[in-house]
């Protein structure tokens, strides 16, 4: 397959390649792991690509007693180990002098007054123009105190400048505190000035599914309940809860996964055509997925819900421990570690078509996929011959580790007799487009130098989609404790993930 002449890019597209705005941005929780592994490494590709403005400066606060120097030599030790590419010493000593820190406590009003004086002082050193965003790579419990500081100590109003402000998930724990958080920050900020970010959007092959959907003509008049039978979601993952036990035996997998990343790839799949690339006209169209997503009643959630928790287990030929016993796990942990569901959007279009979710930890496999599954040709033509059955074609996505596009269909075997072989054809990115690999994170941070809040996301999605997830977190809460752990680590889920199709005459796609 070629790239076909003439396929132009879209959105960050519609800014053709420039800069983005000379700005500071200004991150929250700078010392902590999301700063080192993505958010450096992100802006370094940016710098690289020309799509950093000359004019921009970087600001790290924390708790941490360090002053700018020692803040960037932690950072220069730490690069050479985060980078996605080789770096280029000049033009990282560039982007390092731009680097400053500030340390304190949060909650003190000293911190935004000084981080008042120094954002005043880079307009004049780099000429960033009063523009300013905040990326809050803190604990969910900053979100509205650090806002709400901001606010206080001036830094978010618009008056000389733009400025914005980045919050990382998780957006609430429910439908009430997801509305509770909204409201709070919403009394300092303008939803337009608020960009809730998911990671999810930042992949090129999650961006991709638009692309593949509407820069084709030949994809979108089969996609839907006359054609597809049902899809499947699968995130799939081998890593455990590592050292995230403290906020994952809080959360479980359900909060963590479904309201978010799962709920973004359903979205994107299944949305109507946007008429534009306009943030507010994408965003539109996915909320209305997220909108016709039926909530469960009672019933339906033990019918159609499944969960899970890894007990120990091999994973990758290593043996694992169970999940009650990895480091700030309560023994008698309740807290799911797989999920697996069946939810059906509910319109025209996507009308009894089953979407299957599922998710984990500890599973055989590391994958994202999403797969399309087209209904069987008729077999009136095969009765006579030797063929017993057709199988369905289906075109999978794959969006991680593996990326690229597969679809397969019935080929004949060669030799007299009639018989069909499944055969597969595969597109594969590291075949084309000769690209650098990239955090994730690129993209993300240049749209909000930009402005652009189209992968961002909107306060009435988050609500939306925990009204969906809420009834079957609370249905879990008032069942009498699983018997858990249900799984092996290393296993693809209990075993009721396997009936939750088989009910239903289909089986899981892992390939
Ligand atoms: C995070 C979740 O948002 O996404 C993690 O909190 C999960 O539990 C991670 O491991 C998965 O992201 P990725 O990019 O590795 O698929």
């Amino acid at each position: 397959m070629q790239l076909a002449d003439g396929i132009a890019t879209a959105n960050s597209a519609t800014n053709a390649g420039r800069p983005g705005d000379p700005c500071v941005m200004v991150i929250f929780g700078a010392s902590g792991d999301l700063t080192k592994r993505k958010l450096i490494p992100a802006l370094y590709n940016l710098a690289k690509d020309n799509l950093l403005s000359k004019d921009f400066a970087l600001v790290g606060v924390a708790r941490n007693e360090m002053n700018t120097d020692e803040f960037r030599d932690m950072i220069n030790k730490e690069i050479g180990d985060f980078a996605t590419t080789k770096l280029d010493p000049q033009q990282w000593e560039w982007l390092s002098k731009r680097i400053y820190y500030i340390s304190g406590d949060f909650a003190d009003p000293v911190v935004y007054q000084n981080l008042s004086t120094l954002l005043a002082t880079l307009d004049k050193e780099h000429n960033t123009r009063g523009n300013y965003f905040f990326y809050l790579a803190t604990s969910p419990s900053f979100f509205a105190p650090v806002i709400n500081q901001l606010g206080a100590a001036g830094l978010v109003s618009e008056e000389n400048g733009w400025r914005r402000v980045i919050i990382e998930k998780p957006f609430g724990r429910d439908y009430d505190s997801a509305r509770k958080l909204n409201k709070d920050i919403r009394k300092v900020l303008d939803e337009k000035q608020i960009y809730r970010i998911d990671h999810y959007l930042g992949k090129e092959t999650v961006q991709n599914i638009l692309v593949f959907r509407f820069a084709n003509g030949i994809f979108e008049p089969i996609w839907n309940r006359r054609y597809i039978d049902h899809i499947q979601i699968t995130v799939s993952e081998t890593v455990g809860v590592e050292q995230r036990g403290m906020y994952y035996d809080t959360a479980g997998t359900l909060r963590d996964m479904v309201p978010n990343h799962i709920f973004q790839l359903i979205s994107l799949t299944a949305m109507e055509p946007p008429v534009s690339f306009d943030a507010d006209v994408v965003r539109d169209e996915q909320a209305k997925i997220l909108r016709a997503l039926t909530p469960m009643n009672d019933e339906e959630v033990l019918s159609r819900t499944v969960r899970g928790q890894y007990g120990e287990g091999i994973v990758k030929g290593q043996k694992v421990q169970a999940y009650r016993s990895e480091p700030m796990v309560a023994p008698d942990s309740r807290t799911e570690t797989f999920v697996a569901m069946k939810l059906f959007i509910d319109n025209w279009r996507w009308a009894d078509v089953p979407f299957y979710l599922r998710t984990g930890k500890s599973l055989p496999k590391r994958a994202t996929q999403i797969a399309i599954q087209f209904k069987r040709a008729p077999f009136v033509l095969f009765r006579k011959t030797a063929v017993d059955r057709l199988e369905p074609n289906r075109l999978i996505l794959h969006l991680q580790p593996d990326e690229g596009i597969s679809l397969s269909f019935g080929a004949k075997i060669p030799g007299p007799v009639v018989q069909i072989g499944g055969v597969n054809m595969n597109f594969n990115y590291t075949d084309y487009f000769n690209a650098t690999p990239q955090t994730g994170y690129e993209r993300l941070l240049y749209d909000c130098m930009l402005g652009d809040a189209t992968l961002f996301q909107r306060s009435d999605m988050v609500e939306t989609a925990w009204h969906v997830v809420a009834p079957i977190q609370d249905v879990w809460d008032a069942l009498p404790p699983r018997k858990f752990p249900n799984y092996a680590a290393g296993t693809w889920g209990p075993p009721e993930a396997d009936e939750l199709l088989a009910k239903d005459h289909r089986h899981w796609i892992t390939e």
